[in-house]
């Protein structure tokens, strides 16, 4: 065994330079080490499960414009739509006879949910569903706002940072976003007690081994109960629509460096690595993820909410084929476990 990797181990932790040869080492062997240690300390934790959320894509309205995404507000092109309290509300029920008891409602920076708005949402999911988790992924927020949303109930709130170097943030977003921004966003969600994620996408443009140093580092001082990294992929109607896509080698050795930096993070195996490879969230599972977000939202509107091109939402990766869900995590030795699945340390 690569002695790098048994002091990652044994550390959670390893100097810049040490990081960097992993890094720029892929190689299958060390791969194969690193999932290996991965999936044990995962193990050790999680035991055989994995835990599963129900994602709601709420709107594909969005005000910023982020030259990644294939909701940014410059792409005319797509269909845009708004689900009702109603819809959403739906959704909800149709998840919980599903058995999932967690729910994370994510969108585009739509103004027409408000906190107003937003705190009704939660509160009326809350009380219909007490003892289900939610998960907020609505961008940047005030503080004030933010604490609303947790005082209404609301449990945990994913927010990748995208990028923790400055340069590399302003290569993928138009000037009014602000690396800054995203670090009190996240640093406020931390102090008002909301279990957080945050996260970038391997293989953006422009990203260089020095940058993805500065994640594992940004990620291991903010110390968040979620990491969710997942393969960039280029959308057709985006200024990176000739873009190379991330590659799933990387994502799924950067999935195990993470894992066995924050051993007991809740790490998915995102819907990104599913798109790039048929067999991709099956390997993040292995590669030491624990978590899988299958859609949730009505079948219609599914091809709207498109981050990105060939974006899985039908078939066996969606929500209503539970059976196909358990069966696939099933065939790599894991169970699908139906609780909130919170970190372990705030049970
Ligand atoms: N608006 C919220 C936010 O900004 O956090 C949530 C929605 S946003 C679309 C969710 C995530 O999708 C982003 O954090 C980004 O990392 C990912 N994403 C967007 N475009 C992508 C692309 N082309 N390939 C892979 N992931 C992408
Ligand atoms: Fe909507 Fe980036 S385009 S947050």
């Amino acid at each position: 065994m690569n002695k790098l990797i048994l002091k990652l181990v044994r550390e959670q932790t390893l100097e810049n330079e040490e990081l960097r040869w992993l890094l720029e080492n892929n190689t299958v062997e060390i791969r194969r080490e690193l999932s290996e240690k991965a999936s044990e300390v995962a193990k050790k934790t999680f035991g055989n499960g994995v835990y599963t959320r129900g994602l709601i894509e709420f709107t594909n309205y969005c005000k910023n414009d982020c030259y990644y995404c294939g909701i940014r507000k410059s792409n005319e092109k797509v269909h845009r739509y708004r689900l009702d309290e109603e819809q959403i509300l739906k959704c909800c029920e149709n998840g919980y006879e599903l058995g999932f008891k967690t729910f994370v409602l994510q969108g585009g920076e739509d103004k027409h949910f408000n906190d107003e708005r937003m705190v009704f949402l939660v509160q009326e999911i809350k009380q219909k569903y007490p003892n289900c988790a939610i998960t907020l992924s609505l961008g940047e927020k005030s503080r004030e706002s933010y604490q609303k949303l947790f005082d209404a109930g609301a449990d945990r709130y994913l927010l990748r940072h995208e990028t923790a170097d400055k340069c590399h943030y302003r290569k993928l977003h138009p000037q009014n976003l602000m690396l800054a921004n995203r670090m009190t966003c996240l640093q406020n969600l931390k102090d008002i007690g909301f279990q957080v994620g945050t996260g970038f996408m391997v293989g953006s443009p422009h990203q260089t081994v020095e940058n993805i140093l500065a994640d594992l580092v940004f990620i291991k001082a903010l110390n968040p109960q979620m990491v969710g990294i997942g393969p960039f992929i280029p959308h057709q109607n985006t200024p990176f629509k000739n873009a190379t896509p991330g590659s799933m080698e990387q994502t799924l050795q950067l999935i195990s460096i993470l894992r066995l930096m924050l051993p007991k993070a809740l790490i998915p195996s995102t819907t990104a690595l599913g798109t790039i490879d048929t067999q991709g969230r099956e390997l993040g599972i292995l590669a030491g993820a624990n978590v899988v977000m299958p859609n949730l939202s009505p079948i219609e509107v599914r091809k709207d909410y498109s981050l990105y091109d060939n974006k899985i939402c039908t078939g066996e990766e969606a929500a209503e084929c539970r059976v196909c869900l358990d069966n696939r995590i099933a065939s790599i030795g894991y169970q699908i476990l139906n609780h909130r699945g919170d970190y372990p340390e705030t049970k």
